[in-house]
């Protein structure tokens, strides 16, 4: 039964970090097939991967619908079969993982229609896969507009403000009703300490791990590199444990 991991949680906490260094470990199994979605139309997680976008989401979606041609309307089969054909070809594996980006509608596009894309996407393409990472959008938004409708793990992501703290929760509650998981767990990143989360409200959602900050992830922000090539230290060992725990592996 293949994984779907969704993360999210409020802007700048680590999430997109974390879902490339889930992707980082996740590979290590090369008998596993991997896709990593990165969900944020402001775009990232490819750099964090080390990876160039080819085409994104919305551009497939944008040339399959000039290139219906006749006039004539396609039935929704027909339309997801073309989609399907061009998305393999965007879907070619690099690095031992499959990426996908949705970009970002040109001009006056709607969202919606890209994030109802992303929908059919997942749920189409969740079979073909062992694991898929997805590296969402900062804040409710694209929980509440149902777009990650059913995953296996809701990873929500924060740092040990009581802001990060209060926008996990209400990703939680939103998501309680608008979408279906299995698992949802909260994850402390660039703490300076520990302790900066001891007494943490979270409301019931269960914490599962905390992250310091790290060097390893700060440098390689800045230098502009993949993290998926930087050395193992405390941080990296305490996530893989983690997400043992989280993920069942
Ligand atoms: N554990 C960590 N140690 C040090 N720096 C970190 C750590 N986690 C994340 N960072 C840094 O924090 C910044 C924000 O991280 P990241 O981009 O992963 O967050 P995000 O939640 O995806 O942000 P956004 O909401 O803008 O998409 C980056 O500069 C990143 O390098
Ligand atoms: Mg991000």
């Amino acid at each position: 039964m293949e994984k779907v991991i969704a993360l999210s949680g409020k802007g700048g906490v680590g999430k997109t970090s974390i879902s490339a260094l889930i992707v980082r470990m996740l590979r290590r199994d090369p008998g596993k097939r991997i896709l990593a979605i990165d969900g944020d139309p402001a775009v990232g997680f490819s750099t964090a991967l080390g990876i160039e976008v080819k085409r994104t989401l919305d551009q497939i979606r944008t040339d399959v619908i000039q290139t219906g041609g006749s006039g004539e309307k396609e039935t929704r089969t027909a339309l997801l079969q073309r989609l399907e054909y061009e998305l393999a070809d965007a879907l070619t594996e690099r690095r031992g993982f499959a990426f996908l980006a949705i970009g970002r509608p040109e001009g006056k596009g709607c969202y919606c229609k890209i994030n109802e894309f992303l929908k059919l996407l997942i749920a189409d393409l969740a079979p073909s896969f062992d694991y898929i990472v997805i590296d969402g959008e900062a804040g409710i938004e694209q929980i509440n507009r149902r777009v990650m409708e059913k995953v296996t793990h809701l990873l929500l992501v924060s740092d040990a403000s009581r802001k990060g703290i209060a926008v996990a929760r209400t990703i939680r509650d939103v998501a309680q009703t608008s979408m279906r998981y299995d698992r949802v767990g909260l994850l402390f990143n660039r703490l300076t300490s520990y302790d900066d989360v001891a007494g943490a409200e979270t409301g019931g959602l269960p914490v599962i791990g905390r992250l310091l900050e790290s060097d390893g992830i700060r440098v390689a922000d800045i230098q502009g590199k993949s993290l998926l090539d930087i050395p193992e230290d405390a941080v990296t060992r305490d996530l893989d444990r983690v997400l043992h725990n989280f993920l069942d592996l």
